[in-house]
């Protein structure tokens, strides 16, 4: 397996001291920012956009953002993430009209690239475009939302993208993201998943080092 990747969501942190949080929790022990971007459109929710992305790096923040977009459409917004400092971006196959040409949008933009999977999107499209993803996301709960319970469904899931991805022979991480924290992370990392998102579970507790570790030991890694 590939080193583990923590990437808590920034959706659970304290808006009002955004920075400050991210330079916690990545002083905790995290490795990425996971940056959720809601648009009450493609999912009943709103969040923030590439303004803030951009403040964070103006922060001082050096750590990869992994832009998770849950947005329709998706290619507008991708050259706005890459100059906003993005280090991934991910979008829903279900909300691009052409699926290879966003994934070769992201990278021209000189991003790498994920394709994210709802619990119940089959991943039917993956394997024509494998070569052009560097990250697959699946979907534990519903997206829209922080602090959704795990969808269990997705342990089998994983297992499939595991094999999927292992068959391919390239460093393509397989991220979780909802629901997860310290009581499951050894379930879904069993089940083949090498980068986990955890919102509610880190912002949630007042420790953040403290979780992370615990992640971290229940994991095995
Ligand atoms: C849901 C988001 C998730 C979510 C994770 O639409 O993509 O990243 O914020 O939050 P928790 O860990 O609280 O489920
Ligand atoms: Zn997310």
């Amino acid at each position: 397996m590939q080193d583990l990747v923590i990437a808590p969501s920034i959706l659970a942190a304290d808006f009002a001291r955004l920075g400050e949080e991210v330079a916690d929790v990545l002083h905790a022990g995290a490795d990425w920012v996971h940056f959720d971007v809601m648009d009450n459109h493609y999912v009943p929710n709103l969040s923030f956009g590439p303004v803030v992305c951009q403040a964070l790096r103006g922060h001082g923040i050096t750590a990869p953002i992994d832009v998770h977009l849950m947005v329709r459409p998706v290619d507008r917004l991708i050259p706005d993430f890459a100059a906003a400092g993005a280090t991934l971006i991910s979008f829903h196959p279900e909300a691009s009209d052409h699926i290879d040409r966003s994934l070769q949008l992201i990278r021209d933009q000189g991003c790498q690239t994920g394709l994210v999977f709802n619990p119940a999107t089959p991943l039917d499209c993956l394997r024509y475009v494998i070569d052009k993803v560097d990250l697959v996301l699946l979907m534990s709960v519903n997206p829209g939302f922080g602090g959704q319970k795990f969808i269990p469904a997705t342990l089998e899931k994983l297992r499939e993208a595991r094999a999927l991805i292992d068959a391919h022979h390239r460093p393509v991480r397989l991220e979780v993201d909802g629901g997860v924290g310290p009581d499951n992370i050894a379930d879904v990392v069993a089940a083949g998943a090498d980068t986990v998102v955890a919102g509610s579970a880190i912002f949630g507790q007042p420790d953040y080092a403290a979780v992370i570790t615990e992640m971290r030991r229940r994991a095995g890694a």
